[in-house]
C-alpha cells in the first residue's frame, strides 16, 4: 500500500456548492491529486470562475450550473457532466443555503422548506441523479457535508440542526441501499470553518466575542478551508474503503467539552 490511495487519478468528481468557500477548496484539491472535477454551483459565473483558476493551476475542470433544490436542474447537471467528463465516481454534496437563527416560532414554513429543502433535499436529489451513472461505472463515494451541529446543537439553530442531523441517516440509509452496487455514503460534520457563512453568523462579533467562541474548541480556533477538504478527500478516495455509513467528526474538539 503507498499514498496513492489518497489520489483520485482518473476519476470523475462531483462538488455541489463548488463555487463556495469549503466548495472550492474540495474542488482544488480534487483537482491536485489527480480528479476531473464538475464544480457544481448555482452561482454559474462563480462555478465558472472557480473552474478557471483550476484549470489554470494546471487540473482539469468545469463550471456546471445547478440548483440542487431542483430535480429538472440536478438531472440537467448530471447530463452535463455524463456527457463532458463521463459518470462521476465522487459526489461531495457541499451545497447549504444561508439560514438565518431563530427558534420555531421567528422561522416560518417557507423558510424553513427553503432550508430544508436545499440542504437535505438537495443531497437526495442530487444523489439520485448521479447514482445510476455511478453504479454503471462499477461503484464510488459519497459524502454528505454535514456539521457538528448534527451533532450538538445550539439555540436559535432549529432549521439548520434539523437538516444537517437528517443527512446523517440519508447517509447511512442509503449506504445500507447501496453498498451491494460499491456505493459507499458517509458524511462529514465539520466544526466553524473560516468561510463567508462564518461571516454572514459571526460577523457582528467583537474581538473578545470571537476569541470566546475559538475557546469553545479545544483547538482554540476555527478551520481553514483546506483541513475540511483534506478529511473529505480522505473518505472520497480510496483510503477509507472499509468506511460506510460513518459520520467523520473534524470539529476540532468542540463537541467534546
Ligand atoms: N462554514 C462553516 O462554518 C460550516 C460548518 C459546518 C458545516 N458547513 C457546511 O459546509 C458546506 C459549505 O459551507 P460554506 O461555509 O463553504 O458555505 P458557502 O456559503 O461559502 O458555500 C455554499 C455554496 O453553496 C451554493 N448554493 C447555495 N444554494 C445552492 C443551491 N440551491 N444549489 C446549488 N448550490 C447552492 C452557494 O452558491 C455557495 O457557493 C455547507 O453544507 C455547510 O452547511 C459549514
Amino acid at each position: 500500500m503507498d499514498e496513492r490511495i489518497f489520489r483520485l487519478d482518473g476519476r470523475v468528481a462531483a462538488v455541489t456548492g463548488g463555487a463556495g468557500g469549503l466548495g472550492s477548496a474540495i474542488c482544488q484539491l480534487f483537482a491536485n491529486v489527480g480528479a476531473q472535477v464538475a464544480c457544481i454551483d448555482i452561482d454559474l459565473s462563480a462555478a465558472e470562475e472557480q473552474a478557471e483558476t483550476i484549470r489554470k493551476n494546471g487540473g482539469k475542470a468545469i463550471g456546471v450550473q445547478c440548483d440542487v433544490a431542483s430535480e429538472a436542474s440536478t438531472v440537467t447537471a448530471a447530463a452535463t457532466i455524463a456527457d463532458r467528463l463521463g459518470h462521476a465516481t465522487v459526489l461531495v454534496n457541499c451545497a447549504a443555503v444561508l439560514d438565518r437563527s431563530g427558534t420555531i416560532l421567528d422561522i416560518d414554513l417557507a423558510e424553513w422548506d427553503k432550508v430544508l429543502r436545499t440542504d437535505v433535499t438537495g443531497a437526495y436529489l442530487m444523489s439520485r441523479a448521479i447514482l445510476p451513472g455511478m453504479i454503471e461505472a462499477g461503484g464510488g463515494s459519497i459524502v454528505h457535508i454535514a456539521s457538528m451541529h448534527a451533532h450538538v446543537t445550539k439555540a436559535g439553530r432549529v432549521s439548520y440542526a434539523t437538516a444537517k442531523g437528517a443527512l446523517l441517516m440519508l447517509a447511512k440509509t442509503m449506504a445500507a441501499d447501496h453498498a451491494a452496487q460499491g456505493v459507499r455514503v458517509n458524511t462529514l460534520s465539520p466544526g466553524a470553518i473560516r468561510t463567508r457563512r462564518t461571516e454572514f453568523r459571526y460577523g457582528s462579533m467583537t474581538q473578545e466575542m470571537r476569541r470566546e467562541h475559538a475557546a469553545r474548541y479545544l483547538l482554540n480556533r476555527s478551520a481553514m478551508p483546506d483541513e475540511i477538504a483534506s478529511a473529505t478527500l480522505f473518505l472520497a478516495s480510496q483510503a477509507s474503503s472499509y468506511m460506510t455509513a460513518a459520520d467523520l467528526l473534524v470539529d476540532g474538539g468542540y463537541s467534546a467539552i
